[in-house]
């Protein structure tokens, strides 16, 4: 497998009219794919989907589609879509360029690590889940102006996007089985800040299934955002009901507004374009979110392992003892091993690559890839070391994919870090702050609400973004034409998530939908224990479970369900599939076909 790592670090944007750039161009030279029939969008929301897809209608392109499916998530789906959050977009054009936009949110300029120790300097993650101090400075309103700007067909204008979104928000929409769902959790409920009650628990109850939720707050700071862009939500009246809100929310806390956003921490909130990286892998190349995300890190990392491993007579030999999928037990044993080495990376070597060096070269390398591949054993080799408690569930973050009928493509992942965020409402602005800051390792060596362990790397520091795991991925084959558009919410199961449908789409080229469907696994080096899917049929074959064991493998099978994939797939002659994960109630919405009908909720 051979990786470029395109340019050499982060253009900052300088110019808002800025054309993709040379830097940023893909590797390859050829793109003279079958034309691409119809174009697609999915979504964690039928509503969603269904504005992504007018708009193609109308002739919008990928990047318009995404903008204005990505708004509509802020109203109907706002458990993660989000204004008051942050997120990563991969763009692959027609033309062959690629593009990362990083819109991560970034720690307030007055953070300090020691404003999460309690008395004893011992960290308190509950500072870093709900409360003030967990609320970075957001990046989704400019990071979605910026992908208009940057990428946007010029045919349909920055508010035209926002008006779906914005009439969803004034005249409301039916809270679906999931919103419902949601609202009942007691982690939520417990955590939301007095004007988020008011609006998603009227009397005192939650929200029910059925009823119509109206925000005319958040409606009016749409409009402001449409009218005057970005201007409209980082200065001016949003800006400072945003800081008076935490401002109320840090009542009672020690040290009056330190480590909180300010006005000049909005003010100077900036997005960066990357180079994505880019690997091959299969005679096709992988276009992949950089620092300060480790998913693509991660996912190019676990490919380049496994391609210089039997994979082709592994799947043959599997099939012919009678696993039908073709994932049998050693090559399952393989992902493991290679999950376990590049998350063992991502805890040592990975943050915000302004402010500590990501050897991304060294870990693509083919030497440090290699090393790890020829260290594969037929046992498996869990680190000893001290043991970290299981991840708690958590499916939080939310992903949308369009392609549209040029070819162009963008996968866009975007968060609050937990549901709803740090459950903190701006009352005036209608809109979730998130609770980014917990993916700081703020101590290191101690677990965050997903379990993962970092260091030096991911230490919180003024100005910095945290480290993600979301992984927005576009696959082109040879001729260079988009081949799928992919991504997933789920916390660190983001990555495996999203490596596990693209391997059997290309490995075991199995169809979409059953890709999608299919039993997950999820290793993430620290705990041992790789954990196993367990629904019922869609479950590992219990043969594969028992021959994991018998190597060593530490195994656990769970009920939760891991991650929620939203792709689109193109067939080698043109046709489009077009699957959101029945794991959760998105749905799937083809030019000229519809959209699919969302999965309900489990009970
Ligand atoms: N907050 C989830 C992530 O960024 O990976």
């Amino acid at each position: 497998m051979n990786m470029t790592v395109q340019g050499p670090g982060a253009l900052r944007v300088a110019c808002l009219s800025l054309v993709l750039c040379a830097a940023c161009a893909g590797g390859l030279a050829r793109f003279e794919g079958t034309p691409i029939k119809r174009g697609a969008v999915v979504s964690e929301n039928a509503l969603a989907t269904r504005v992504g897809l007018a708009i193609l209608d109308r002739g919008g392109n990928a990047a318009d589609a995404a903008v204005a499916t990505a708004m509509a998530l802020c109203v109907v789906y706002p458990q993660a879509g989000n204004l008051g959050g942050g997120g990563f977009a991969i763009l692959a054009n027609a033309d062959g360029k690629n593009l990362a936009l990083d819109f991560r949110e970034r720690a307030p300029l007055s953070t300090a690590a020691e404003l999460y120790l309690d008395d004893q300097g011992v960290f308190d993650r509950q500072l870093s889940i709900q409360g003030p101090l967990a609320v970075g400075v957001p990046g989704s309103p400019l990071g979605l102006w910026e992908l208009h700007q940057v990428a946007g067909s010029g045919r349909l204008s920055w508010s035209q996007l926002l008006d779906p979104a914005i009439t969803l928000a004034r005249e409301g929409f039916a809270v679906d089985p999931w919103l419902a769902r949601d609202l009942r959790r007691t982690t939520v409920a417990g955590r939301m800040n007095a004007a988020a009650r008011a609006v998603f628990y009227p009397g005192g109850e939650p929200l029910g299934v059925g009823q119509m939720l109206r925000q005319p707050a958040l409606a009016r700071t749409l409009s402001l955002l449409a009218s005057e862009g970005p201007r409209g939500f980082y200065g001016g009246p949003v800006a400072e009901a945003l800081v008076a809100e935490l401002g109320r929310a840090h009542s009672g806390v020690e040290g009056a507004m330190r480590g909180v956003i300010d006005a000049a921490d909005l003010a100077l909130y900036e997005v960066q374009q990357r180079p994505p990286l880019v690997g091959y892998f299969g005679g096709r190349e992988w276009i992949a979110m950089p620092p300060p995300s480790s998913g693509g890190l991660v996912i190019l990392q676990v490919l380049a392992i496994l391609d210089g491993l039997p994979l082709g007579s592994e799947v043959a030999g599997a099939r012919a003892a009678g696993v039908t999928d073709g994932l049998g037990e050693r090559l399952v044993h393989w992902l493991i091993e290679a999950l376990r080495m590049a998350f063992a990376d991502r805890a040592e070597h990975m943050g915000d690559p302004e402010f500590h060096e990501v050897p991304v070269e060294l870990l693509l390398s083919p030497a440090w890839i290699a090393e790890r591949r020829v260290s594969i054993t037929d046992r498996a080799q869990p680190e000893i070391g001290p043991w970290v408690p299981a991840p708690v569930e958590s499916s939080q973050t939310t992903h949308l994919s369009v392609l549209d009928r040029a070819g162009n493509a963008v996968s866009l992942t975007t968060t609050l870090n937990g549901w709803f965020g740090s459950g903190i409402l701006v009352e005036e602005g209608g809109f979730f702050l998130n609770n980014e800051l917990d993916d700081f390792a703020i101590q290191a060596g101690v677990p965050n609400q997903f379990g993962l362990v970092g260091s030096e790397a991911n230490s919180i520091q003024p100005g910095k973004r945290p480290l993600s795991s979301m992984s927005p991925t576009v696959v082109r084959d040879a001729g260079g034409s988009v081949r799928l558009v992919i991504g997933s919410p789920g916390g660190p199961r983001i990555i495996t998530a999203t490596l596990q449908v693209a391997l059997r789409l290309f490995l075991l080229e199995q169809e979409l939908g059953a890709a999608i469907r299919a039993p997950r696994l999820h290793q993430q080096w620290s705990p041992a224990e790789t954990l196993f899917e367990a629904r019922g049929t869609l479950s590992f074959l219990p043969s594969v479970l028992a021959g994991l064991r018998e190597r060593g493998q530490p195994i656990e099978e769970v009920e939760g369900s891991f991650g929620s994939v939203q792709a689109i797939f193109v067939t080698a002659d043109g046709e489009i599939r077009a699957s959101s994960d029945p794991r959760r109630g998105g749905s799937a919405g083809i030019e000229g076909r519809g959209i699919s009908a969302p999965a309900l909720p489990p009970n």
